[in-house]
């Protein structure tokens, strides 16, 4: 294995996409998600089409101790981590005392801990090593507050703040760290979390496009990638200018749409 990748949630969506990505410029993969035939089917489409070895990690990670597990597979067989996409995660709308807690303490596992912990663990490998590269899939929720969907833009508020802090940490390591944050992207996201046919995804980014800004700023060592124009400027240019309670009122809006 070389110049690897280890992608998690790379069954489907952006993930999906980085993989194809990766593989397209003749670097191997370790794709990890809980659909095992999807993985499967992916790893033939990219050895066939570029040639590169590819790793296939049933594993669901909200479980705990799952990023332990997922490491200690990895390193038992000797397979180094180049590239680190934090990528797997999920939303859910609703308002926060209404939401079953079990579902938003599984997302917090998944969104927060799995990247926490899979970020600490292969990083120090990578900053021993004085070279790697890591990608966290955060989102622009993680800029605002979030009513109707309060627990998942807490989230990658939290990965946001995490990515910034440890870029810093991390100069002159030879170690960056990357923070992607999309606007609506058209995957299953918001199916799964309970959006589908919400006219906030009319018009959402494809995953590809996604994907391509998120490698090549991740490629760059930039730390924070908005990776639609519009979302740029919202969030740099104009809320900063709206009372929070106004923005709260919009995105509020925005989800019940
Ligand atoms: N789509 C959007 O509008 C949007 C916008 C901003 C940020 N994001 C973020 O982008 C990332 C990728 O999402 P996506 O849009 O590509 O949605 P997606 O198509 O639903 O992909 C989510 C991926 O995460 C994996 N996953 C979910 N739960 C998992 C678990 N418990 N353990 C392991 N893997 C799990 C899924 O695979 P399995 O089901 O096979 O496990 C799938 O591969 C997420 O972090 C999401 O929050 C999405």
């Amino acid at each position: 294995m070389k110049n690897t990748a280890l992608i998690t949630g790379a069954s489907s969506g952006i993930g999906k996409e980085l993989a194809r990505i990766h593989a397209a410029k003749g670097r191997d993969l370790i794709l990890v998600a809980r659909r095992k035939e999807l993985l499967e089917d992916l790893k033939e489409e990219l050895i066939s089409k570029s040639n590169v070895a590819v790793q296939v990690i049933q594993k669901d990670l909200s479980v705990v101790g799952s990023s332990q597990e997922l490491y200690d597979e990895v390193t038992q067989n000797g397979w180094q981590v180049d590239y680190l996409f934090n990528n797997a995660g999920f939303g859910g709308k609703g308002a926060f005392l209404d939401r079953d807690l079990e579902k938003d303490v599984e997302m917090v596992r998944l969104n927060v801990m799995a990247l926490l912990k899979l970020t600490h663990l292969f990083g120090k490998d990578m900053k021993a090593r004085g070279k790697g590269k890591i990608l966290q899939t955060a989102s622009t929720a993680g800029f605002l507050p979030g009513p109707f969907q309060n627990t998942y833009f807490a989230t990658k508020a939290f990965v946001v703040s995490h990515t910034q802090g440890l870029a810093h940490e991390l100069k002159g390591t030879g170690v960056s760290i990357t923070a992607l944050c999309p606007g609506p992207v058209a995957t299953e996201f918001a199916q799964v979390a309970g959006f589908g046919g919400s006219k906030m995804f009319d018009g959402a980014a494809s995953a590809y496009k996604t994907a391509l800004k998120a490698y090549s700023a991740m490629e760059k060592g930039k730390v924070i990638c908005i990776s639609e124009i519009q979302f740029a400027l919202l969030i740099r240019v104009l809320m900063p200018l709206l009372p929070k309670s106004w923005t709260a009122a919009i995105i509020a809006k925005m989800q019940q749409s």
